[in-house]
């Protein structure tokens, strides 16, 4: 006989394997979408702290530097959320993981410049931070862009960036 023999025992057997693979791959694909899902709910437990230390009236920048109004505006809209005390946590820092961005900002800002304490900065930390701000600003480093992608309304005008560096100088004159 030359014809070839179909086995219908096989046949079956080997289309239940195949069914067996298809379920494999479908799953392995399901599995692709549903763990990073998984992933995203349970990260959504560790939360972030978004309370914020006192803010002693004593300390604060406006207060000892008797900034004028239009200063302070700048300065609180473009600096204030991760260089003070009176940081304001947006809607989606409720959202890890980009809470945990947010947080290592604020963070980060208020180790390196903090405006809350800037009555127990030293004279000569006070007058370097401000030449550090001068720089920040006239680099354009400052506000940092990740950040004035979600708050347009920080983004430094050419103008307000020369009241900024023209406040910063006058104020790290020594005395
Ligand atoms: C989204 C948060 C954020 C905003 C808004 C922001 N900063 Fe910063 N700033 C940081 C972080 C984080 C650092 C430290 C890391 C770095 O230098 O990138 C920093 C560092 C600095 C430093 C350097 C201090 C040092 O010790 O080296 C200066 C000066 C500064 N910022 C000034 C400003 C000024 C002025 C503004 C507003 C015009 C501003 N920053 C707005 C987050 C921010």
């Amino acid at each position: 006989m030359t014809a070839i023999e179909i086995n219908p025992e096989g046949l079956q057997k080997k289309r239940s394997w195949e069914l067996k693979i298809k379920i494999k791959t479908i799953m392995k694909k399901k599995l692709f979408i549903i763990i990073p899902l998984v992933i995203i709910v349970l990260i959504q437990f560790i939360q972030i702290d978004t309370k914020n230390p006192e803010v002693k009236i004593e300390e604060d920048y406006f207060n000892l530097t008797k900034a004028p109004k239009e200063i302070a505006d700048i300065l609180k809209a473009s600096c204030y959320d991760c260089h003070s005390n009176e940081s304001k946590y947006p809607y989606y820092s409720k959202i890890a993981p980009i809470s945990w961005l947010v947080k290592n900002h604020i963070n980060e800002g208020r180790e390196h410049l903090n405006f809350s304490e800037w009555g127990t900065y030293s004279d000569e930390k006070k007058i370097s931070k401000q030449e550090e701000c001068i720089k920040e600003i006239e680099d354009n480093e400052m506000p940092l862009k990740s950040y004035t992608l979600m708050h347009s309304d920080a983004n430094l005008t050419s103008v307000s960036k020369a009241k900024l560096v023209e406040w910063f100088k006058l104020q790290s004159v020594p005395l």
